[in-house]
């Protein structure tokens, strides 16, 4: 049955019975009033004929639901956290499916989207599933002090894809820091400029090196490459350091959730990846105004991988190898980083 209407749901509108709605968003499918509204801007399914950022797009807009229920899956069968009854709070809400995903399973759901045109939109999503009475959006910046300190506290806060658009990522940090209860649990992923996959091809717009500039920068190259003025929609991007030095300062205990790779192999694999690398983005055609600042980039990059290398060829002691080999993976070879942090202090 699931099949059928997730197929139906791919070729256009149809109705969701009441028994239907909550088989359909237990697997992630998005609804009819939903699909409509997205039809209705021109937004549609990606096809053959899009092209590879549109793709990328498309296939966010269009998961919304589905890895709203991964992740909420992933936290019930993780750490055993049961939503049933609990405040939950999304930052930069989207399209509206980790909402949905919590109000479902009976949390008491609260987003923050600054973007009206998404707000409108997830709220047709919730139609969908007859859930709007638990979950309420709420229309505005989240690094605004008048935003969340009305909001009260939250058993678990979410921030996943957001970070790097929000203009003060710390601001946000800080915010968390206040409306989570102590002993509540914060979910951050964040893109780590400097992995390989990143440098290769950024995330939001698969340009090489553009990770490594900062955004006016960035936008120019974007621009360029586009051949017309482009908006670059991403602001910073900090180090793995830095969010746990933030983290800390606000009160939050962080733990980083992807196993890491501490063998000589791995840094032997990263070592010839590097290479790769550093020929491809040498080059790089960029015009004249941000040139220097780029190879700067590019020099400042290849210190900072030679300088870990060193360091991990000349330690003696086994643990401390293997220790330095597991940073450089989750320094150049993790391309998001998962962060689940708990609230310690009060
Ligand atoms: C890439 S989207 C991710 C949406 C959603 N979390 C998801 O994963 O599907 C980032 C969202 O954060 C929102 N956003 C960025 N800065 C914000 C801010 N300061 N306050 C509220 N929302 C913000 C944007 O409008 C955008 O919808």
């Amino acid at each position: 049955m699931i099949d059928s209407v997730i197929a139906d749901l791919r070729t256009g509108i149809v109705m969701l019975a009441d028994s239907e709605r909550t088989e359909v968003a237990e697997i992630g499918g998005i609804g009819p009033r939903f699909r409509g509204v997205l039809a209705a801007s021109n937004i549609n399914p990606a096809t053959e004929k899009s092209n590879d950022i549109e793709r990328i797009w498309l296939d966010y807009i269009f998961s919304t639901n589905k890895r709203g229920v991964a992740l909420v899956t992933k936290f019930k069968d993780q750490f055993g956290f049961d939503f049933k009854g609990k405040r939950v709070l999304d930052i930069g809400s989207g399209y509206g499916g980790l909402c949905l995903a919590a109000a479902l399973q009976g949390a008491d759901v609260v987003g923050v989207e600054f973007q009206k045109k998404l707000v409108d939109f997830s709220l047709e999503n919730f139609h969908d599933f007859d859930v709007g009475d638990c979950i309420e959006i709420i229309n505005k910046d989240i690094v605004n002090p008048e935003t969340w300190k009305s909001l009260g506290q939250f058993d678990i806060v979410f921030c996943d894809n957001v970070i790097e658009h929000v203009h003060s990522p710390e601001g946000l940090i800080s915010a968390v820091g206040s409306l989570l209860k102590v002993g509540g649990y914060f979910y951050l992923t964040a893109p780590n400029a400097y992995s390989f996959g990143m440098i290769r091809s950024e995330c939001h717009y698969g340009l090489l090196g553009a990770s490594l500039l900062d955004p006016n920068d960035a936008a120019v190259m974007l621009s360029f490459i586009r051949g017309q003025k482009t908006e670059y929609d991403v602001s910073f991007y900090y180090d793995y350091a830095e969010y746990v030095e933030i983290f800390t300062r606000y009160g939050l205990d962080p733990k980083h959730l992807l196993p890491l790779d501490g063998s000589d192999a791995a840094v032997a694999r990263a070592h010839a990846n590097f290479n790769e690398i550093i020929k491809d983005l040498e080059k790089v055609k960029l015009p004249d105004s941000i040139r220097d600042r780029y190879f700067e980039r590019v020099r400042w990059y290849k210190n900072r991988f030679y300088a870990d290398l060193n360091y991990f060829y000349g330690a003696n002691d086994p643990q401390e190898r293997a220790a330095i080999a597991q940073r450089m993976s989750r320094d150049y070879e993790i391309n998001l980083w998962y962060f689940v942090c708990k609230r310690t202090k009060k």
